[in-house]
């Protein structure tokens, strides 16, 4: 199978992924395998979401924001604040009884059924001029967000001026000055590049980011059951392997920024918090949705 991935070589999510691949391949006896293409070269995740829905790639991993594009209900999944921890996402990811119906909620429309999640660990905030540590200091920045109108009205919140894009652009746009930062995890900060062009980082941890993996559907159906259950076996290894890299890789990400220049900054939690508040508020439309993060929240308790 072809597997879509938008990081480098050298992200954890390669390395997990690389590694799932090589295990199906042995416990099916060859019947199954996984191929990854990084670095985008099969396209950005919502170019390639399209690929997987139409059967012309297989699988993909994107991130949260591309399907609260598709299905709103994910957005909920998308808000700041809403994990405590890695540990507090992956435990929801792997409850049946609050992510089941959502997990599958895009076979028949699109085609795809989500297989489980990735983490991508705190978000933090990064800038070329700095350091940030309230929400006024952000004032007048343009910083990059993904493309969702959550993230959009999050970033805004925290006093920046926010500008949806893709994610393999952002490098050169901060070089280029037409940004004057984004927000990412460390590991993306380093694997990116972006620490050559962006030397703040403000740990404003404003959200738990979550990948998805994504398959399509009618190929998942063609498995047979023996295989099916191994793909799911070895899908949830290949979860608590990418959590094990992902903590190593976010402190040896820190490092190397820091080795590089970097500037590492506390901020003012209350401040952030209180500007995000109204747009978790806001963004919980309808019962579902308050449902949904009530699920999210007592699981975390
Ligand atoms: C993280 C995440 C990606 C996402 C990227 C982004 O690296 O793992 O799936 O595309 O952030 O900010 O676009």
């Amino acid at each position: 199978m072809v597997l879509s991935l938008n990081q480098s070589e050298t992200h954890p999510s390669y390395i997990a992924l690389t590694g799932f691949g090589e295990r199906l391949k042995q416990a099916t006896d060859g019947r199954w395998d996984i191929k990854v293409y990084p670095n985008e070269t099969l396209g950005a995740q919502q170019e390639v979401i399209q690929l997987v829905s139409d059967g012309a790639v297989d699988m993909l991993i994107a991130s949260g924001t591309q399907l609260e594009n598709l299905n709103p209900e994910f957005a909920t999944l998308n808000l700041p604040t809403v994990f405590n921890s890695i540990d507090h996402q992956i435990s929801v990811l792997r409850n049946p009884q609050i992510v089941g119906e959502l997990f599958s909620s895009l076979e028949e429309s699109k085609n795809l059924t989500v297989l489980g999640g990735l983490t991508q660990g705190d978000r933090n905030l990064y800038t070329a001029q700095g350091p940030i540590r309230t929400p006024e200091d952000l004032a007048g920045m343009k910083i990059r967000v993904q493309e969702s109108d959550i993230h959009i009205a999050m970033l805004n919140a925290m006093g920046g001026s926010a500008t949806p894009m893709s994610y393999g652009e952002v490098y050169t746009a901060m070089q280029s000055g037409v940004l004057d930062g984004a927000e990412n995890n460390e590991v993306s900060y380093t694997t990116q590049k972006h620490n050559e062009v962006a030397k703040y980082v403000a740990r404003t941890r404003h959200l738990v980011g979550l990948d998805y993996m994504l398959i399509n559907s009618e190929l998942l159906e063609k498995m047979n059951p023996e295989d099916r259950k191994i793909l799911e076996a070895e899908w949830q290894k290949t979860v608590d392997e990418h959590v094990k890299l992902w903590l190593t890789d976010t402190q040896g990400a820190i490092d190397k920024a820091t080795a590089s220049g970097s500037k590492f900054n506390d901020v003012d939690d209350e401040a952030f918090r209180k500007a995000l508040a109204p747009v978790v508020e806001g963004a919980l439309k309808g019962e579902k949705a308050h449902a949904l993060y009530e699920d999210i929240k007592e699981a975390g308790k």
